[in-house]
């Protein structure tokens, strides 16, 4: 029952995104992603949903596990939940990395501690991985010597996320059937069906 979409959803996702930051919804600029394990365990994330060059974009350090889960091409699950619209969407995304000299442009703007994070993972630990207690965490952020002017270290990375499969969930209907939609995108542009919610 797939047949031509009346809207492009990602236009509609960007729209809606935009909406929600004008509610002030705490959710506007997140989402949820989740990738599988080499053991094909899965894992699910909050990460900040940013627009780089009007595509979407998750950026995050190369030495955290779910960087080693998304290699390029490779398909990750996002959700969106917008509150103040009530509007949920689930996307299945293809990655394709964002240049990092667009990555280092953007990381002067993160405020002081990621980015001494970001050098604590690239010379130190890794993202993620265990430390003796938060007091030994803390004094090796003291203690980092970093580079001078302060710059993004190569571990600084971005991926683009390409939706293929776009599914809406509005919940924000009168006769309280919730509108649930499928769009799919093909070569012929995005196809959409109705799906039981
Ligand atoms: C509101 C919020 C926003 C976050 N944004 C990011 C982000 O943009 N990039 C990132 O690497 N981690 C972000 N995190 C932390 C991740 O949720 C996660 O804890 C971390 O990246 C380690 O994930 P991993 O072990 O799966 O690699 C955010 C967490 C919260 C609660």
């Amino acid at each position: 029952m797939l047949r031509p979409a009346s809207i492009d959803p990602v236009a509609q996702l960007r729209a809606e995104r935009i909406s929600a930051r004008d509610n002030e919804d705490p959710c506007a600029s997140l989402c949820t992603v989740a990738s599988v394990d080499r053991d094909g365990l899965p894992h699910a994330r909050t990460l900040v949903l940013r627009d780089v060059e009007e595509q979407l974009a998750i950026f995050g350090n190369r030495t955290s596990p779910k960087w080693q889960q998304m290699p390029e091409g490779t398909v990750v699950a996002v959700v969106v939940w917008l509150p103040s619209l009530s509007l949920q969407y689930r996307l299945r995304c293809t990655t394709r990395p964002v240049a990092d000299h667009v990555v280092h442009a953007s990381w002067q703007l993160r405020p002081a501690t990621p980015k001494k994070l970001d050098w604590l993972y690239t010379h130190h630990q890794p993202q993620s991985t265990p430390v003796t207690d938060r007091a030994a965490l803390l004094s090796l952020l003291e203690s980092l010597d970093l580079p001078e002017p302060l710059i993004a270290p190569d571990t600084a990375a971005g991926l683009f996320l390409t939706p293929q499969v776009v599914e809406r969930l509005d919940l924000n209907q009168p006769d309280g059937v919730h509108d649930r939609r499928h769009f799919e995108r093909t070569d012929r542009g995005w196809l959409e069906s109705v799906l039981v919610p």
